[in-house]
């Protein structure tokens, strides 16, 4: 007896399985989904161990199967694998797409990522699985499956944009990694990390948006007690595209040298904004003070008071009487 999650999971697995072997066992798999892989750069042993497919081009690939194979349709509509017309009509959500199973911590796939060949900006690059009773994106961290026991082992956690990432740092030697998967970092999953390693650092896409979301993703690490480490890539690059230029010794001599703390990469990101405008610059200071307000521990929340003191070349007692203003507004 299967109780109703139970049933969705055998669901999605077995979809996952669907789409893997698509991938590995036909020709329109073999000829553009894993062509298409393995011309990015990615080995075999990493297509498997991602249990990486493809959804072919048709409305009904998977429904047939599942069909044929006496898999209910309300579990198929549940997951979101398929979608279900007004009329009654029901359709694969994934067509012609090359697919990333999502994998909860004890390694079931229980929701997707598909993302077209296609280069036309009109089509959407990924589809995602939508929200079910067993995928919850804002508590999913792609690759926690598979990163867990190097995220233990190295007591540190990298925190990437997107599934080629994961990808290409695995590939790398590198599998203490997991993705957001595009949406910003959530509580949820800062608390997911937390269980395995309180050291975070985050290697967003070197664009305005991974600037943006390494702002947001310190602070949301900062609450947590986490400590923060941030790495820009070079503009425009992201690490799966750093890894597949210039390789993997290269990209771990780039992460170990380019790393800060986060009070140099906001000092770095918020005074290059600011400019010479020295209302700006104060302005600058005080968000980086914002920061240091939410570290729960006072005594570590004042060391970095001091380090800031340095590095701004402020003196350390107003900057703790611009903490004790900060914290007196949120009491
Ligand atoms: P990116 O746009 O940085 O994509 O989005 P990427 O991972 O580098 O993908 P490639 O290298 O072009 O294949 C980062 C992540 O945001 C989510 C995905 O999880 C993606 O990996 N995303 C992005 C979506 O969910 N939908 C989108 O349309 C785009
Ligand atoms: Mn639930
Ligand atoms: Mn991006
Ligand atoms: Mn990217
Ligand atoms: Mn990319």
């Amino acid at each position: 007896i299967h109780d109703r999650r139970e049933s969705l999971y055998i669901v999605t697995s077995w979809a996952a399985d669907v789409f893997q072997k698509s991938l590995w066992e036909t020709d329109e798999g073999k000829s553009i989904g894993l062509s298409y892989f393995r011309e990015r750069g990615y080995r075999d042993d990493i297509i498997k161990k991602f249990e990486l497919g493809y959804s072919p081009e048709s409305w009904d690939y998977l429904y047939k199967q599942a069909k044929a194979e006496g898999h209910q349709e309300e579990y198929l509509v549940s997951t979101g694998l398929i979608i279900q017309k007004e009329g009654g009509k029901s359709y694969d959500r994934f067509r012609s797409r090359v697919m990333f199973p999502i994998h909860n911590l004890t390694g079931r796939a229980l929701g997707f990522g598909g993302r077209t060949l296609k280069t036309d900006k009109k089509v959407p690059k990924y589809v995602n699985s939508p929200e079910s009773e067993i995928y919850h994106k804002s508590a999913i961290l792609y690759g926690l499956y598979f990163a867990k026991k190097a995220i233990v082992n190295t007591d540190t956690c990298y925190l990437v944009e997107g599934y080629a990432d994961v990808l290409s740092m695995h590939q790398a030697g590198v599998e203490n990694v997991v993705a957001s998967s595009g949406t910003s970092l959530t509580i949820e999953q800062v608390k997911l990390i937390s269980r395995f390693t309180k050291n975070v650092t985050m290697l967003y896409d070197g664009d305005a948006a991974g600037i943006k979301a390494s702002l947001r993703g310190t602070d949301m690490l900062l609450k947590e007690g986490l400590n923060v480490r941030i790495l820009l890539f070079p503009e425009g690059n992201d690490p799966d595209s750093y890894i597949q230029k210039f390789g993997p010794k290269s990209f771990q001599d780039y992460i170990e040298q380019n790393q800060q703390d986060f009070i140099s990469f906001k000092t770095q990101v918020l005074l290059n904004e600011a400019g010479n405008d020295p209302v700006k610059r104060a302005g600058v200071i005080r968000e980086i003070v914002e920061s240091i307000a939410l570290i729960p521990d006072s005594i570590k929340a004042s060391l970095f008071i001091r380090d800031c003191s340095v590095k701004l070349d402020i003196e350390e007692r107003i900057l703790i009487a611009e903490l004790n203003k900060i914290k007196l507004q949120e009491a």
